[in-house]
């Protein structure tokens, strides 16, 4: 595991989320559906799946085969004991992993989901790889993450967001998709949905430097006082959106 991963897998390890860790809950994990066809006879793999809701969650309404794949132990080990507790542990599997390099065999899938993560990975091409050596032919992919609406670098390196920090704009995704092989690359924005999530953390936290604080020791007092300065100015200014973007291979 890389530094930059071990630090990611981290920040979103700490106890101040909720149970899923992306904009626009499981809202936006149908409309990913939705784009990628999910139905019964499926085989999806929920790339970074955090802990698990949202592999439940497709379970529960599709009745399609689910694994999740996290790197974190802690995150595989919650979204399993959340399976038991629903009584799913034989339905819906979660294993550790690393996105970079998949233990699946090739053609494996017919439908992948990666939300809120991709951003993450500290080799995308290589993640991107990936996807689409365990993609059976005509498989669909979606990606739902944070992207920069201009092409202008604008964060300091103290941002605490490993998800804002990898954001890349809405082209260099698409190059990646189809730089791989994808076609029929689809482009929505949600940005609505990162806004309420930030309205949301407010209102649960007081303020987001509350939040902040609570992090797990990356980054507090000044530091912290920078990255919300960072992070509204991208807000203000509209340089920061989210998005889902699908393919098939
Ligand atoms: C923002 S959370 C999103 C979790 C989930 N997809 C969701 O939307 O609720 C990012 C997740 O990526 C995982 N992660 C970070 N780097 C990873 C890697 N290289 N391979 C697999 N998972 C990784 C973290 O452990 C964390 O669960």
């Amino acid at each position: 595991m890389s530094e930059d991963s071990k630090v990611a897998v981290k920040f979103y390890e700490a106890d101040v989320w909720g149970e899923t860790l992306h904009p626009g809950e499981t809202g936006l994990t149908k409309r990913i559906a939705e784009l990628t066809r999910v139905e019964r006879e499926c085989r999806v793999l929920d790339v970074a799946s955090g802990k698990g809701g949202s592999a439940l969650f497709l379970y529960r309404k599709y009745g399609c085969q689910v694994i999740g794949m996290d790197l974190s132990s802690k995150m595989v080990n919650y979204a399993k004991t959340k399976a038991a507790d629903e009584g799913l542990q034989d339905e819906v599997f979660f294993l550790v992993g690393e996105a970079e390099t998949f233990p699946f065999l090739d053609h494996s899938f017919d439908v992948i989901l990666c939300e809120c993560s991709f951003s993450v990975f500290t080799d995308k091409g290589k993640v991107a790889r990936e996807f689409w050596r365990v993609l059976r032919k005509g498989g669909r992919i979606a990606i739902a993450d944070f992207y920069l609406k201009k092409q202008t670098p604008f964060f300091g390196s103290r941002v605490l967001f490993p998800c804002i920090n990898g954001a890349e704009p809405e082209a260099a995704y698409r190059a990646l998709l189809t730089g791989n092989g994808f076609h029929s690359v689809h482009f929505e924005d949600h940005t609505d949905k990162l806004k309420e999530l930030f309205f949301d953390t407010i209102f649960r936290f007081g303020s987001i430097n509350t939040f902040l604080d609570k992090l797990p020791g990356l980054c507090s007092g000044a530091c912290s006082n920078d990255s919300y300065r960072e992070i509204t100015r991208a807000f203000r200014n509209e340089t920061l959106g989210y998005c889902i973007m699908a393919g098939t291979k």
